[in-house]
């Protein structure tokens, strides 16, 4: 059974890493982490440690470390589908049946008729008669997928809803069932090959400036004014048809086609299967402007993107998230890959979610009329739980009444991407949203910002450190408290005389921002002692808990702990400038990250060197594979 990263990470979010240890080992609460005897190996003093806020436990003596997941496999030999199955019944999330899609995706095919009755509008072969065939020039071989490489991306989906289509091969007597996949893609080339046959929708594209290579390369079509169209070409499917919403009875019990004279755009799954179909209305008069088929089997609006395969195909990098299907094709057209769209809804966690796993680094377009302003809004809140791990959003406000589609074709390409580039990050762009209706030169208008920032902060990640970043932030630009800044003397970092090492950059970006804790504490376990950083480290893990909200005593409270080694701290002051790094919340994040990583990596290989035991180098080497992977990943989407 394969299971979606979605649904790992869900069952994850409701299963408490405390909880499920404390079952097996005795723990006890010691500064910022719970601690008990290692499981895993032999041992007389408590060197295994418990981190409720990143859900992970760690050994120091064995170095056995990993998620909850991880913990019961290894305590009890098991493998991962077995205790997915444990803690699925634990958590009520439920994991994908394996024979899930396969019946849902049936439906009963009607007996053909004998071909003498009035034959079928358009077009001329009958495809109804031969329900799969796969040899036009914009169909995808999906036998064979290009995107294989990609597949994992959704790892159910591996279970191949296509494995139907073998079916098809049997003779003609006996009616298969007919699969909505197949279906789906059938009424696709159907839609497609009626374009050519209107003027009108030919005129429509043309006039929206659409090439037809890009036309072809959407797949886009047009669906006649016949009321029933659909039943005409396929009547072997009808039931099929009505399973995927196409086909509506009105009062009168007369059926007709969802979809009527209007240009159609096929919505295609992340693997390239058309799962459904916009149609937009040929002059803005006619209300709705759009339709969209509904929700199906196979055709769920809050989990797909429009545009999402295509993106992923040509290895988009920067990730735009748009309004409309129009947007979504300019922009690629005009050569911007990565532009996505929602299917008429608004965006939600699910859409958010996906955006984030192509890359940590997003960007919103919006509208920047007071509708679009609400809606930037509204997203922002939706955004803000998942702004974990190093996530950036950006925000790109449109000048009035533009959509991305109408922009590029006033502005040109070049100064599209200029004015896309400039896009705020979020922490500018709440700053200037929060602020723009606020008189920030007054102590009641500060308080005001500062309140309504508090609760967007709160719905930040409880343990990440944007939250304190970005009040940070903010009471820095508003002139809140004073800002305290060691005197750096620039000119020294140019002195050959004392090198300058990761470990005081570290160290520096602690003292100024002592908030940055979480990222450096993982280093704890890999540290000699007697080193300074790990004295600093063990006192903030002491600390941390009861650091003042405001940034200056948050400072002096740590100058306080360590004043053991101030000297030495002001020294690498003088040497080190990090103030630069700190300047964003997004820097600092990002910085921290960074160096955090770099000297995992240093210290991971001094100890795999110097390992006590095989299993120690084992487990070592896992982190340090793993740790690998992480700092590629950063490296390829900065
Ligand atoms: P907009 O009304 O902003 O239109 O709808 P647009 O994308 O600029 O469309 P064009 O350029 O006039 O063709 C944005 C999106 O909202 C959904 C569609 O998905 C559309 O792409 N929508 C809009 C509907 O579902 N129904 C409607 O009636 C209108
Ligand atoms: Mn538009």
């Amino acid at each position: 059974m394969a299971i979606p990263q979605h649904t790992i990470d869900q069952i994850l979010d409701r299963t408490d890493i405390v909880d499920v240890i404390g079952q097996f080992v005795k723990l006890k609460k010691t500064g910022r982490t719970y601690s008990g005897c290692c499981p895993f190996h032999q041992e007389k003093s408590p060197s295994f440690h418990v981190y409720r806020d990143k859900q992970y436990f760690h050994c120091f003596g064995c170095q056995a470390n990993g998620n909850a997941i991880r913990f019961l496999m290894d305590i009890g030999s098991r493998n991962f589908v077995d205790v997915m199955k444990d803690l699925s019944s634990q958590t009520g999330v439920e994991l994908p049946k394996d024979n899930r899609d396969a019946n849902k995706l049936k439906y009963k095919r009607e007996a053909p008729k004998p071909k003498v009755t009035t034959p079928a509008p358009t077009p001329s072969t009958d495809r109804s008669a031969q329900p799969s065939t796969r040899n036009d020039t914009f169909t995808p071989n999906l036998e064979h997928d290009p995107f294989a490489e990609f597949q994992a991306f959704d790892a159910s989906e591996l279970q191949d809803p296509f494995a139907g289509f073998e079916q098809f091969n049997v003779a003609e007597e006996a009616v298969q069932d007919g699969n909505l996949y197949d279906l789906l893609e059938n009424i696709a080339q159907f839609y497609e090959q009626q374009l050519p046959q209107s003027q009108t929708a030919q005129q429509y594209f043309k006039q929206r400036g659409l090439s037809s290579e890009t036309i072809a390369y959407w797949r886009l079509g047009y669906a006649p004014e016949d009321w029933q169209h659909l039943e005409k070409a396929f009547p072997q499917d009808i039931e099929g048809i009505k399973l995927l919403g196409l086909i509506r009875t009105n009062d009168n019990g007369r059926s007709f086609n969802l979809l009527r004279d209007r240009v159609i755009f096929p919505i295609r799954d992340v693997k390239g299967r058309v799962v459904g179909f916009g149609g937009r209305a040929l002059n803005d008069e006619i209300k709705p402007k759009y339709i969209n088929s509904p929700d199906s089997e196979v055709f769920h609006k809050n989990q797909l993107l429009y545009g999402l395969y295509e993106g992923r195909k040509q290895k988009a990098h920067d990730w735009l998230m748009v309004e409309g299907y129009m947007d979504v094709i300019a922009l690629q057209q005009y050569g911007v890959a990565g532009a996505v769209a929602t299917l008429g809804t608004a965006s939600n966690t699910e859409h958010l979610n996906i955006l984030f796993k192509q890359n940590n680094r997003i960007t919103i377009a919006f509208d920047g009329d007071v509708a679009g302003q609400k809606a930037a809004r509204r997203t922002l809140e939706i955004a803000l739980p998942l702004l974990n791990d190093g996530r950036e959003l950006k925000f790109f406000v449109l000048p009035n009444n533009h959509d991305p589609d109408s922009l590029i074709r006033r502005e040109g390409i070049e100064n599209f991407r200029r004015l896309l580039n400039k896009a705020p990050l979020m922490s500018d762009f709440v700053f200037g949203l929060l602020t723009q209706n606020q008189d920030i030169s007054t102590p009641e208008g500060k308080s005001q910002v500062m309140g309504e920032l508090r609760q967007l902060t709160d719905l930040l990640p409880k343990f990440g450190t944007y939250k304190y970043l970005l009040s940070q932030s903010f009471k820095e630009r508003m002139g809140v408290g004073r800002r305290w800044t060691p005197s750096t003397n620039n000119d020294a970092i140019l002195s050959f005389n004392i090198r300058t090492r990761d470990e005081d950059f570290a160290i520096a970006l602690l003292a100024m921002n002592p908030y940055l804790y979480t990222h450096f504490e993982i280093l704890r376990a890999y540290l000699n002692e007697n080193s300074i950083l790990e004295y600093f480290l063990n006192c903030l893990d002491k600390i941390f808990e009861n650091l003042p909200d405001d940034q200056e005593m948050a400072i002096y409270y740590v100058l306080g702990a360590t004043s053991k080694y101030s000297n030495e701290l002001a020294e690498i002051l003088e040497r080190v400038n990090v103030s630069y790094m700190l300047e964003t919340p997004e820097r600092a994040f990002n910085h921290a990250t960074e160096y955090s990583e770099g000297l995992q990596n240093k210290f991971l290989k001094a100890k795999i060197r110097d390992a006590k035991s095989l299993k120690e180098g084992v487990n070592l080497r896992r982190q340090l594979n793993e740790l690998t992977k992480k700092m590629a990943q950063r490296l390829i989407s900065s």
